[in-house]
């Protein structure tokens, strides 16, 4: 047999083949609830749609400069004004394709094969998987309530291993975690010092329930800055994100786009440019979220299942359930066999301590979401 890669013996993500196993359920007449992948089930904005379609016939889709339209690039570049006072030139943002193109762009222009990168345990699982096939030594850093489901500066000083590059995201995935601003301020410092560097993924920025989230960007230029199309501005399939890089890498992470995948998608590009003048639409998704939220975080408890992560922002729960079971796998599995609800296992996004958590999304119809807890009460007591 011919041979395949080690670098492509890496884990699956999960929650992808549990999303399968529910379509799969799905055709086959019986009902799902979806509350396993973290995707807004609110279409992009209406305006979006119309600028797409309008760029469709006018039928100008050649490829576009691999950072991205200059246009979009400015548009972010004021969307930081207005959103966090701070003015990054447009010449330092990178459209990519998805955030995910964004992690990999960051993750190949900063680590050199046997680095060593530090990240949160729970957390987004790709991280460690891409990191893994580049060749990268990934440190694991336990998160708990004790520290707020996120890292500290005290804990990272504790570290034997010298970082070059720390993950950080805030929101979290799975957790929904904030890092405060004073903390955020810390970890920009602290990366500072030691000359590691920091990449902040602020995809779940916009969705936040109380404070607002802060920006590495408000604290240092040497960061590197990941967010996306998908969440917030609910563009999920349009597989759109960018970057915030220091001066220094714009041409080496350019030189990576050219030859990776010479440009992002023009269509989404140019739709996207309509997104920023249509706060009002999906600040009304994000008040359904917290609708969602209230309603969960008031009516789990019914169930049993009573310990969470804070859920700060983002559109997830993540819930302890070691009281139920030791095989959260096993445990989604059946859930999804005897009621119809999909839920992601806790071992998507911690390899040790996740086979008691399960991660539920509820960034889904509010009806879909009282139905879920109602199936869950009646299965669980
Ligand atoms: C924390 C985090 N980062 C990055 C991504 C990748 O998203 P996308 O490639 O759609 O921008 C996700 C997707 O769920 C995520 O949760």
């Amino acid at each position: 047999m011919l041979k395949i890669s080690n670098r492509s013996l890496i884990p699956p993500f999960i929650v992808m083949d549990v999303m399968r196993a529910a379509n799969e359920r799905a055709a086959s007449g019986s009902d799902v609830l979806h509350l396993e992948v973290g995707q807004p089930s609110s279409p992009a904005p209406k305006k979006v749609i119309e600028t797409a379609q309008f760029v469709l016939d006018d039928d100008k889709l050649g490829y576009t400069d691999a950072l991205g339209i200059s246009l979009l690039r400015e548009k972010i570049s004021g969307y930081y004004r207005d959103t966090y006072g701070v003015n990054p030139d447009p010449k330092r943002i990178v459209i990519t394709s998805g955030s995910s193109g964004g992690l990999l762009l960051s993750f190949l222009s900063s680590f050199d094969v046997g680095d060593c990168v530090g990240m949160a345990t729970p957390g987004y699982p790709a991280y460690k998987n891409m990191l893994k096939s580049l060749g990268v030594k990934v440190v694991e850093v336990p998160v708990d309530s004790k520290s707020h489901f996120q890292l500290k500066r005290k804990v990272l000083d504790k570290l034997s291993e010298n970082l070059d590059g720390l993950i950080i995201s805030s929101p979290s995935n799975p957790t929904g975690s904030m890092i405060s601003s004073s903390d955020m301020r810390d970890l920009v410092d602290w990366c500072d010092r030691r000359g590691t560097r920091l990449i902040s993924d602020e995809i779940y920025h916009g969705i936040v329930y109380g404070e607002q989230a802060s920006t590495a960007l408000s604290y240092g230029t040497d960061v590197i800055i990941i967010n996306s199309f998908s969440k917030y501005f609910s563009m999920t399939g349009w597989r759109l994100g960018w970057m915030v890089i220091p001066e220094s890498m714009i041409r080496s992470i350019e030189c990576l786009a050219q030859n990776l995948y010479i440009s992002p998608p023009s269509l989404s590009q140019m739709a996207a440019v309509a997104v920023f003048d249509c706060m009002d639409e999906l600040n009304e998704n994000v008040a359904r979220y917290r609708i969602n939220r209230d309603i969960l975080l008031e009516k789990l408890p019914n169930a049993g299942l009573e310990r969470f992560a804070p859920v700060d922002g983002a559109f997830y729960i993540y819930a302890n359930v070691s009281h139920l079971t030791n095989d959260s796998s096993e445990f989604c599995k059946r859930m999804l066999s005897e009621i119809g609800v999909a839920m992601t296992p806790g071992i998507d996004f911690d390899g040790i301590n996740g086979k008691s958590y399960v991660r539920l999304c509820f960034a889904g119809a509010t009806q879909d979401i009282n139905q879920a807890a109602a199936r869950l009460q009646k299965w669980l007591i």
